[in-house]
Order: C-alpha cells, then structure tokens, then sequence
C-alpha cells in the first residue's frame, strides 16, 4: 500500500475493519458513516495558495470528489467534512433502478486500483433532488456540490433523460455534470460521437438556460469523458465543446483498457478500472484535450489521483481542478489533507503564486 508506512494507527484500524467486508458493503458502511457524521471533520482551514476560481466559482481548495461515490447524494456534508473542495453527486437517472447484478465491484489491492461495473444504481431524480434542495440555501459557503446526471439503461432517448436530470437539479447544484463515458451503461460511451453529443449539449444546454431563467447565478454545465479516446473523437469532442458553448469537461472516467502489469487476479473483471493504473493514461488525455481547444475549456482532471503529486501533474497537464475517488480506498480519511499539503507545497517549490498561475504549465515553454 503505497505510503501506509506513515500512515496512523487509527486510519490503518477503520481500513482493515473495511477491507474484512466485501467491497460493496464495505462502501454502503463508508456512506452510511459519512451520513451519520460519525467519520470526523478533516476539512480545517484551507492553505490560501488553494483557493481558486473556476467556472465563476471560488473553489477553498481544487481537490473534488469525483463522482459515483455518493451516488444518491446521502454524504454531501461529511464528504466535505474528509478536506475536499468540492462534491459531484451521481449519476443519478430519472427513474430509480438497480443496475447490474452483484458482485460488480471489486478491489484490485496489489494494483492500487478499482473495477467496477454498476451501471448506474440508482434512487432516481426524486430523493436526490429533494436532498440537494434541503442544502442548497447554504450557498457555496456551505459547500459546493455537483450534480451528474445519466441515463435509465432502457432509455431510447439518451438525450431526453439527461435533459430530465438537468431541468430536475438545476436550481438545487452549484455545477451540472452530464456523464457520456461510463463504460457499464450500453451504448453510452457513444453519446461521445459528434452527432449524439452535439444534439446532448445542445438539449441539455437549452434544459439549463429554461431552469436558470430566474435564478441569480446560472450553474455551468459541464460533459464527463473518458479516457479511451482516439485523437479524432478528442479533437470532435472539443469542437463541439466550443462550437456549444459547454462551461467545462471532466477528463475523465474509468478505463476499459487494462494495461499491462497488472498484478491482481480480479484485473480482469469487467467494467471500468480506475486508481493507481489510470492515472498516466487520464492525465495525456486530459494534456491532449487541453492542447486541442488551446487552454479555452476548463478542464476538471480526474484519474488516479492519490497525492499532491498526482494532482499536480494533472494542474500542469491543464486542468483547473482535480477529482479523485479509487485512492480514497487505500489511503482513507488522511488521504485529502494530505494531498492538499503536497500540492501546496509542490505550487511554491515551483514558484507559482495560485492555483490558476500553474494550470497549463506544462505546454508552456516558461514554466
Ligand atoms: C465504484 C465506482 C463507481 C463510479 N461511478 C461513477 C458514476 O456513477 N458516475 C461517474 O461519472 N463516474 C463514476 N465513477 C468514475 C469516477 O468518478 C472517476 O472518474 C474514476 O474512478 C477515475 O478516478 P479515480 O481513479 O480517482 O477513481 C466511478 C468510479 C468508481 C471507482
């Protein structure tokens, strides 16, 4: 487990407690904890060289939760409590359902790394709106929360369900996610192609514009890619980024590829991998994504993420904000402060004065 050796006795306790149980009921106990507000507040005061503005908002630190581990937005408030800067909330479709059949979750503890195939368990809209709407008058002060919206697996109208999403949380989310690249939906990933995601953006744009018209701020709406892409379906995907007007792109999901090396006897289940062995292949995605639209789309870098480092490389790569979920089960509650103190510590080592002065750094020739 990499860095376990410094790693406190107490984290090191509530990990092997977890690790006892299967992955999923070791993940509803993790939720039920953050609910309950029994995990402890982590957050503290963020270093100031944190603070940043993306997408009109002013974000305490740029380490999010990625989305898919609070799913049915039960644990917003003790997911901020662990130090993040941010929570996405989903994928949430209109209808509830139960996704695949179990076991679809599995953890790949010599890889560092994550499979998993739920194909979008879900309460439905409903229960997840009604959550939001009970936070949301807290404004960003009280946390700022994303909503990712999908689709039911039946759906014939992709487009119509993701508009549903859109128009149900819209007023309740400080940012909007559609989520074109989960590899555990059928036919899903195809919403990336430049027909479908044109028609996509275009609806769900319109769905935001129609939900905002009274509100004081209008939440950005932003596409969730994956990282399987070829260069045509990148350089497709950013014109259309910018020909609609989309405020940003997460880069991005869970991976199909299993690349080589791996070490586990469960790396070849099904589904989308995530954690240790994305995090190369996330990151010159996101580097290739950030060149194509020339630095023009925020980019939210997702992938991997396990340290300052890892996150750093992802802000020099192009990305204004990172996410991160598999590490979370390695490293466990230490793991957000953590990475936040690296990452500060790497952006003065560096020279830089914020956040936003090391976005893109790489392509630079400067810095
Ligand atoms: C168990 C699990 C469930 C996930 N579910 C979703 C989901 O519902 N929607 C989504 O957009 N991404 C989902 N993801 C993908 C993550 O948000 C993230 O993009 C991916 O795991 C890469 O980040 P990581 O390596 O830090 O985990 C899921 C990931 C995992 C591990």
């Amino acid at each position: 487990m990499g860095g376990s050796d410094k790693m406190p006795l107490w984290n090191k306790l509530v990990l092997s407690a977890l690790y006892q149980l299967d992955p999923e009921t070791a993940h509803h106990v993790a939720i039920w904890t953050l609910e309950n507000g029994l995990s402890g507040n982590y957050a503290g005061s963020d270093d100031p060289i944190l603070t940043t503005t993306v997408l009109g908002i002013e974000f305490p630190n740029p380490v999010g939760l990625a989305a898919g581990f609070d799913k049915d937005a039960r644990a917003i408030d003790g997911a901020l409590k662990l130090g993040f800067g941010f929570v996405e909330a989903g994928t949430v479709t209109p209808r509830p359902q139960p996704g695949n059949p179990k076991p679809r979750l599995f953890r790949l503890d010599e890889d560092q790394a994550v499979i998993n195939r739920f194909g979008f368990n879900s309460e439905g809209l409903e229960p997840f709106r009604k959550r939001l709407s009970q936070r949301i008058n807290k404004g960003p002060r009280g946390g700022i929360v994303g909503a990712n919206v999908g689709k039911n697996k039946l759906t014939e109208d992709a487009a119509a369900d993701y508009v549903a999403g859109i128009e149900a949380l819209t007023p309740f989310s400080h940012y909007l996610v559609v989520n074109l690249s989960s590899p555990n939906t059928p036919g899903l990933r195809a919403l990336q192609a430049k027909d479908p995601i044109t028609d996509l953006l275009e609806r769900t744009i319109a769905a935001r514009a129609k939900m905002a018209a009274g509100l004081e701020t209008k939440p950005p709406l932003l596409a969730k890619i994956g990282p399987d892409l070829s260069l045509q379906d990148m350089q497709d995907i950013v014109d259309v980024a910018l020909a609609t007007g989309v405020d940003g792109l997460i880069v991005g999901n869970t991976t199909i590829e299993r690349p080589e090396g791996l070490a586990s006897v469960k790396c070849r289940e099904a589904g989308g991998l995530s954690g240790l062995p994305l995090t190369e292949l996330s990151t010159a995605c996101l580097a290739q994504i950030y060149s194509l639209c020339g630095g023009k789309i925020p980019i939210i870098g997702c992938g991997g993420v396990a340290n300052g480092q890892d996150a750093y490389a992802k802000i020099r790569a192009g990305a204004s904000l990172v996410q991160l979920y598999s590490a979370l089960v390695f490293r466990g509650l230490q793991l957000v402060p953590e990475v936040k103190r690296e990452l500060a510590a790497l952006l003065r080592r560096d020279g830089f004065v914020c956040v936003a002065d090391a976005v893109g750094a790489d392509h630079r020739s400067d810095t």
